[in-house]
């Protein structure tokens, strides 16, 4: 069974699965490799947080050891010490940034790495399923929340929670009592972020969601631009892009509060902390159970407790959201390829009988509607096929199915006489070239594309490939490009004709010397001429070289062996040409 591979939105309700703290697990793999910056960061937080709340620790002794009693010279030591602490301070927080700026550039480039190698391995159905600008969202935005979270967010928080510790400490050395009067507010900080959090995880998940969705319709209508203008159709475009702007908005607002109700909160908490020290600090010192350094030690130390809860309150809000992303690039990760390529052993290589053969073969993009039922079709060494048969008729999705771009929902398909299941993608590619009916091409030179992927020819400079190119017969092909080989392809193919690319796609796959060529409309938009001169490079190509040509114009398969037709979900042998156009003639009288 064909598999769905898309990236389904959570429930809006939904939270974060429990399993997420696993799943974090899996991405402090991707951090292990800077293991010992990490721990050099961690000791640099450690100094520097020791050093912030020793301070009030040396305030209390120098007013009840020597201001008391008046001792200048004792006093002066604690100066230098305290000022010594604060040079070790300035200095340890520049070292952990640097370092933790470093650690978080390279851990997101491991990631983003990790990320494109999984949708490299991804079947083409993930990429039909999938709209191209979630996609890009998720690579961009996610990551970038992670980046955040990382360079801002973890050395803060390991310094709180360091600092935290400090105070405790030193606060139960200096007076228990005070202590536990200075720590009460925890308890009701503790319940009301109990009560906040699920809510600020959904805020979170649904910001990135509606985010996502603003960038897929972004891409969609400036991809579409064209046609958008065609039809007068910007004010619609308009509204459409408004709307969902509006919805990113709304939800960055909600998000954004959601984050935000923590600070005043352990701010007013804070502040109740401060007065109860206060009032019984100077009960304490009225009976003689505190001194006065002890209590300003104590106000020192309130602040420096409840302001930390701040940072910790925002470092949350960013660890939800790093959390929510990571959780949603986890969908990305957890998908996996069901191109089935497990191997059954047996060799590949031998004469085989028959190049590629169909088994009842059914395939469906959805598991609903069938595009193709029940296909066998044999496919003979040396032969040329031509796939006739109208507008959506199926001709493209059998040329995938035989190409192993598409594994079939229901049957088998043999190369060489061993099942396609057997081959990895790479052996496959060795095998088939395929020239798709819109041909991909990438940013570079017109050479660069038409080595793409040639594992044989990889380093081949120009002038070498001009030659073979000029020995296979594409001279005047390569005529037809502006700066020959050298001509810029831009993204997407910007500024080459169809029929351009169309020629880039036909000389890859040709180079490439596949014992199994199928071409989809490969010659649809190139002119009569060319055309010729491609017919004579496909009749050059080793004798055994089996061709599969799908085409509207019938008189580019007037030289086939035999003829399939392909509609309404059945594959019929045509045979001859003449047969051919009676059945296509019948078709379009019955449609
Ligand atoms: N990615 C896809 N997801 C879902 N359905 C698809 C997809 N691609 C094609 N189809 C459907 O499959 C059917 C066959 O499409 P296909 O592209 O194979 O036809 P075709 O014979 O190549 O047509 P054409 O002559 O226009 O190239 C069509 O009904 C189409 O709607
Ligand atoms: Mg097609």
């Amino acid at each position: 069974m064909s598999q769905i591979y898309t990236l389904e939105k959570k429930e809006q309700n939904q939270s974060i699965p429990s399993n997420s703290k696993g799943s974090l697990r899996g991405f402090f793999s991707y951090i292990k490799d800077d293991k010992t910056k990490l721990i050099i960061v961690i000791g640099f937080i450690f100094i520097n947080s020791a050093a912030n709340t020793i301070s009030p620790f040396l305030i209390s002794k120098a007013i009840d050891k020597y201001i008391a009693v008046g001792n200048i010279n004792g006093l002066l030591n604690i100066i230098y010490i305290l000022a010594g602490v604060a040079a070790i301070t300035v200095i340890t927080g520049y070292m952990q940034g640097m370092l933790i700026g470093r650690i978080s550039q390279r851990t997101l480039y491991r990631l983003k790495e990790a990320l494109f190698a999984k949708l490299q391995s991804l079947p083409i159905a993930f990429f039909n399923q999938n709209k191209a600008g979630d996609l890009m969202s998720r690579i961009n935005n996610d990551t970038d929340k992670i980046n955040q979270f990382l360079s801002q967010w973890i050395g803060q928080f390991v310094g709180v929670m360091f600092s935290l510790i400090g105070i405790i400490g030193f606060s139960l050395y200096l007076n228990w009592k005070l202590s536990l009067v200075m720590m009460s507010m925890v308890v009701f900080i503790y319940l009301v972020t109990q009560f906040f959090s699920s809510t600020i995880r959904k805020k979170n998940r649904e910001n990135l969601e509606v985010n996502s969705d603003f960038a897929s319709s972004l891409q969609e209508n400036l991809t579409n631009f064209k046609v958008v203008a065609a039809y007068g159709k910007r004010e619609y475009l308009e509204n459409h892009l408004d709307k969902t702007n509006n919805a990113t908005f709304k939800s960055a607002l909600s998000s954004g509060f959601a984050n935000r109700v923590f600070e005043p909160t352990y701010e007013f908490f804070g502040a109740i902390a401060l007065i109860l020290v206060l009032s019984y600090g100077f009960h304490l010192v009225s009976i003689g159970d505190a001194t006065v350094g002890m209590v300003i030690a104590f106000v020192a130390y309130t602040q420096r407790f409840y302001d930390p809860m701040k940072t910790l309150a925002t470092a949350f809000g960013a660890i939800q959201l790093a959390t929510a992303a990571w959780v949603r690039l986890q969908d990305i990760f957890s998908l996996e390829n069901n191109l089935r390529t497990d191997s059954i052993g047996g060799d590949k290589t031998g004469k085989p009988k028959l190049r590629l053969e169909l088994k009842n073969v059914s395939f469906s993009y959805d598991d609903k509607k069938m595009i193709i039922e029940n296909a066998n079709l044999s496919f003979e060494p040396g032969k040329t096929y031509a796939l006739v048969g109208p507008t959506g008729g199926g001709k493209s999705t059998l040329a995938n199915i035989m190409a192993h771009l598409h594994d079939p929902t229901e049957g088998y398909v043999y190369l060489n006489g061993k099942d396609m299941i057997t081959y990895s993608q790479e052996e496959t590619a060795r095998e088939i070239s395929v020239i798709l009916q819109d041909p991909i091409l990438f940013t570079g030179t017109v050479a660069e594309n038409i080595l793409y992927a040639n594992t044989d020819f990889k380093d081949m400079n120009i002038a070498d490939l001009n030659r073979i190119l000029e020995h296979k017969g594409f001279k005047d092909v390569i005529k037809r490009f502006e700066n020959g080989l050298e001509t810029q392809v831009k993204q997407n193919g910007a500024g080459l004709s169809i029929g351009q690319k169309q020629l880039i796609s036909f000389m890859r796959a040709i180079l490439r010397e596949p014992k199994l060529l199928i071409l989809d409309e490969a010659t649809a938009n190139i002119d009569t001429i060319t055309e010729a001169v491609l017919n004579k490079t496909l009749e050059a190509l080793p004798p055994e070289t089996t061709k599969i040509i799908i085409a509207h114009r019938l008189n580019t398969i007037k030289e086939a062996d035999e003829i399939m037709f392909v509609n309404g979900r059945h594959v019929t042998p045509a045979g001859s040409y003449d047969a051919a156009i009676e059945m296509i003639k019948g078709a379009k009288r019955s449609s």
